[in-house]
């Protein structure tokens, strides 16, 4: 199915991006309800889009409506006959096109609220909460985190839910189907807000859902055909993570053998990891995979380098060279076999697939605003300008457990579906000095203990991502009688949805006292073990 068939099929809510660190969440819950959804940044003009959507959410922002450099609604969403709800900003930018007036408060409005719904007897309007039922005491529970507030309704809109210190928390046009609530009701805190959000899909837009993800798998693969034609070729990067393992099985589903999967060893795997994914993607997954080692050209490029995102630099450039020498020689060894044997001759390698997410296109090229780029994640922000290879993304709309969900349907073995993500640059970013042989090998080391003793104790899938960061300072210790002065390693594991918000994962005592026993034990080189508590924010997953 093409992207323009998608939207035939399944009526489309469009969601336009002001910014906010929540915008994601709207798609998400908009998934949850199985109702087909995309995002575009704030700027998008309806009369640019190929196809017309059911509905348009406008999310939150960082900024206030009346900075001059704020972003603006497009003015054709309030005529197009589509229904429209505002979030927060959204909401403002509403009121401040319709004549309301949009103030800053006194104090930054931040937390729970309980909200008032106010039936007004004027059916459309009241679609917003029809069907919600109402906590005990009447309320609702809300999540709050907005500067501003409107403080006069526009002419035509009536308030529809308030609460003591915001009349105007959630209001209505009178007749049109333009709605807008003051509160965030994509994020977990506001504990019936994908009630809200449904009740507008399905009440306001009257879409009835039916969008899942195993209609993904034949749109995605229909894309992936016509985005290769007949005859063009694709390689891509394998590393036995389970985005990389996912898009490559849905690449092999689309186009067979005109797909490349390459395994690069960068010199900063895991331990023994290219024997274990050589061995797994060939034997489970019939993919059929080159593996090149270009472990010496890798390090001898990150020698004396210590930043963080140099690296991420150096290595997402230098995988992108080694990709287009690999496509070289594929071509020539297809022209090869064409002189020698005749035949049909074979399409170019024009495309390289990334196994890009959702979460690191937002945090690598969101539109402006707190979201804006954290971290150069190297397979969407760190690419080579003049690259040759055409990127071609299958999973650039996915979240990691969709991601799971999709591998799931494609047959992936569990435990590959289950694995803990990896990042591209690998261990480079999780030595916080200088990259050399003998700091790899002793992170490998350690991190294969770690991992090793969290499976033991059964506490693996519980764990959203567990890795050891080697850190560039020394402490002292004793070892026997002998004072060691040696280096320290930083454990870190967390728990998290989305991989955009993270808590710090709680072991057991006695877990942390035998992987520190271990460490210590085996590792040489290090004499001291310590447990990162910090969550995301203000931290991030990775140290780097
Ligand atoms: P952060 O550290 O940004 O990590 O909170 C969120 C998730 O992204 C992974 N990560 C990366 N993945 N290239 C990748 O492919 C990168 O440069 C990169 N940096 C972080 C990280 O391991 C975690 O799963």
């Amino acid at each position: 199915m093409s992207a323009e068939e998608m939207h035939s099929v399944y009526d489309t809510i469009l969601i336009l991006d002001f910014g906010s660190q929540y915008s994601h969440l709207i798609t998400r819950r908009c998934r949850e309800i199985n109702v087909y959804c995309e995002m575009l940044p704030c700027t998008q003009k309806l009369k640019d889009l190929k196809w017309k959507p059911k509905g348009i959410i406008l999310s939150g922002s960082p900024y206030s409506v009346y900075d001059p450099e704020s972003p603006h609604v497009d003015p054709d969403v309030f005529t197009a006959g589509v229904p429209v709800l505002g979030i927060c900003y959204g909401l403002q930018e509403i009121a401040l096109s319709h004549g309301g007036k949009v103030e800053a408060h006194s104090q930054r409005e931040y937390g729970y609220a309980k909200i008032k719904v106010e039936k007004t007897g004027i059916a459309h309007a009241d679609r917003l909460y029809d069907g919600i039922e109402m906590e005990e005491d009447g309320g609702l529970q809300v999540w709050m985190s907005h500067g501003d507030q409107l403080t006069s309704l526009p002419p035509n809109f009536m308030t529809i839910a308030s609460t003591p210190t915001s009349p105007f928390t959630s209001i209505a046009h009178k007749s049109q189907d333009i709605f807008g609530v003051q509160f965030h009701p994509e994020v977990s805190h506001s504990p019936k807000g994908k009630e809200v959000i449904a009740a507008f899909v399905k009440n306001v837009c009257g879409i009835q859902g039916g969008w899942s993800m195993d209609s993904f798998i034949p749109k995605e693969i229909a894309r992936i055909r016509e985005i290769c034609g007949e005859k063009g070729q694709v390689i891509g990067a394998v590393s036995g993570g389970v985005d990389s393992t996912v898009a490559a099985k849905l690449m092999h589903e689309a186009i067979g053998d005109r797909f490349h999967a390459i395994m690069v060893d960068n010199g900063v795997l895991r331990k023994d990891e290219g024997a274990k994914v050589h061995e797994m993607l060939t034997k489970n997954l019939g993919v059929n995979l080159t593996v090149i080692d270009a472990s010496e050209l890798f390090l001898g490029r990150l020698k004396g380098v210590e930043d963080p995102e140099k690296k991420r630099k150096i290595i997402g450039n230098t995988f992108i060279e080694v990709f287009e020498a690999e496509a070289a020689k594929l071509e020539a060894a297809a022209e090869k076999e064409l002189e020698e044997k005749g035949g049909e001759a074979k399409g170019k390698i024009e495309w390289l697939l990334q196994g890009t997410l959702y979460p690191d296109v937002i945090e690598s090229i969101s539109f402006k605003g707190p979201s804006a780029t954290i971290k150069t994640h190297h397979n969407v922000g760190g690419l080579l300008e003049n690259m040759k290879l055409k990127l071609i993304e299958p999973l650039r709309e996915l979240f990691k457990d969709e991601v799971r969900a999709l591998g799931r349907l494609l047959d992936i073995p569990a435990h590959l579906v289950g694995r803990h993500p990896f990042p591209g640059p690998g261990l480079a970013i999780r030595i916080l000095g200088e990259v050399t042989k003998d700091q790899i090998k002793i992170l490998q080391q350690a991190d294969d203990i770690y991992i090793d003793e969290i499976r033991a104790a059964g506490l693996y899938d519980q764990i959203s991502q567990a890795f050891v960061a080697l850190l560039p300072v020394k402490a002292v210790g004793v070892a026997g009688d002998m004072r060691t002065y040696d280096q320290v390693v930083a454990l870190r594991a967390v728990s998290t949805e989305d991989f955009m918000t993270a808590d710090w994962f709680v072991f057991p005592p006695q877990v942390l006292k035998k992987i520190s026993s271990r460490i210590t034990n085996e590792v040489k080189g290090v004499n001291r073990v310590v447990y990162d508590v910090t969550s995301k924010p203000p931290g991030t997953v990775e140290w780097l």
